[in-house]
């Protein structure tokens, strides 16, 4: 069966990769997704597995619609029954991309109703609608007049993992913080430090990299166990395989934050996944506190500063770049930022960037390579890397 697995922008080749390891086949990056082929298993490891996948949808329809009455009577004509009862709850998610649909509630509104009206016709009862917990969460993409009508294997979105503390302001999506560490090559023979930590996103997603805890390990739900065809037996197997393979190595994965209340939300996290023992996490300012070990990764994402003045926060960047310069020989640095002026005052000779966004903010994540010796025998020796 053909899959499309959302992800975000700048993590479709990570998200290629991780499913090349899963197994799937004839793998094709798109915009923001990626479509690949495989069976029922590539589909179960994929919701458990994939760290850059935000949902995977299964295409059961595609169709040209101009008019809305000429998209209800596709979703009208279409076997319904062969996916869901007039017992099962739904939900429609609509995206639109065109001139001719522009509303995607409407879009939302017109299937419901050709749905509905089928299962009325042929049984006398309707389908109910739950926008909390559907059994069956269907998938409207339209672009231009083309209409993709998919099942939505994962329900609710593959980013929660389950360790998200409730009450901070800005913690990364741990899909994208998973990508970072992706991009960064990242393993968990590196040692790794994230300097302004806050809720501990990179460190928790490390810490399960290090320990093989599948992405959706800790999920109760997928949205394929409402389906008609959902194997439990399938399920249970490779949820136990990727149990077995769990294991605890030493590693080192530090973080600080000056945020008492930001690292006490990373400790619970850390706590309520049992992997406190790999990540450790202190107070303390990024100037002022010592190394954690002598040569490491530093993967961060400092404040952008938009509650900020510009010169504080160009103030702020040019002192992380002294940082660096003074204590940090020999260390890859990797830092995501929104706010292009105040990177530049960084001062370090970029050696890659990537275009990443997180949520609506275009950030670029850069990559440095503290040098020892001089700074022009260092850029001879090292040319910058686009992603895009
Ligand atoms: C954008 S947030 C990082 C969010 C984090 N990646 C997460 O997932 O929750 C930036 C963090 O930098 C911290 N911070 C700001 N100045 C700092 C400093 N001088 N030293 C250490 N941490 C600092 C803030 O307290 C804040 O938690």
């Amino acid at each position: 069966m053909e899959l499309l697995i959302k992800t975000f922008h700048g993590l479709e080749s990570v998200l290629a990769k991780e499913l090349e390891e899963l197994g799937a086949t004839n793998i094709r990056s798109l915009k923001r997704a990626v479509a690949c082929e495989g069976d029922k298993e590539v589909l179960y490891k994929a919701n458990l597995h994939l760290r850059t996948a935000l949902r995977i949808l299964v295409p059961i329809s595609t169709f040209t619609a101009k008019t809305e009455d000429e998209l209800y009577e596709a979703i009208h004509k279409f076997n319904w029954s062969e996916y869901m009862t007039e017992k099962t709850t739904f939900a429609i998610d609509a995206v639109a991309f065109s001139e001719l649909f522009k509303h995607s509630k409407y879009l939302a509104l017109k299937t419901k109703d050709a749905i509905v009206d089928q299962f009325r016709e042929k049984t006398g009862i309707r389908p109910s609608v739950n926008t909390d917990n559907p059994d069956v969460l269907i998938n409207v993409h339209v672009a231009r007049d083309s209409f993709t009508i998919s099942l939505d294997s994962s329900g609710e979105s593959l980013h929660r993992r389950g360790y998200r503390q409730p009450g901070h302001q800005a913690p990364l999506n741990e899909v994208l913080a998973a990508g970072m560490l992706k991009i960064a090559e990242w393993n968990k023979d590196i040692p790794l430090f994230d300097p302004m930590c806050g809720t501990g996103t990179i460190l928790m997603e490390a810490a399960m990299i290090a320990c093989n805890i599948p992405a959706g390990f800790k999920r109760k739900k997928f949205g394929f166990m409402s389906w008609a065809d959902y194997d439990k037996f399938l399920w249970g197997k490779i949820y136990k395989d990727a149990e077995e393979k769990i294991n605890y190595p030493r590693t080192r994965i530090v973080g600080s934050d000056i945020d008492l209340k930001a690292i006490d939300m990373a400790k619970t996290s850390s706590l309520d996944f049992k992997l406190n023992r790999q990540i450790s996490i202190m107070k303390a300012s990024f100037e002022e506190r010592e190394l954690p070990f002598r040569r490491g990764m530093m993967i961060f994402n400092p404040p952008y500063g938009e509650r900020l003045k510009k010169t504080d926060i160009f103030n702020f960047y040019k002192k992380i770049g002294s940082t660096l310069k003074q204590n940090y020989d020999g260390w890859v640095v990797w830092a995501l930022s929104s706010n292009e002026e105040a990177i530049y005052r960084l001062g370090l000779h970029t050696e890659e960037k990537h275009t990443l966004y997180n949520g609506a903010l275009e950030c670029e994540f850069l990559k440095y390579h503290m040098f020892e010796g001089k700074m022009k025998e260092f850029k001879a020796r090292r040319p910058v890397r686009r992603s895009e």
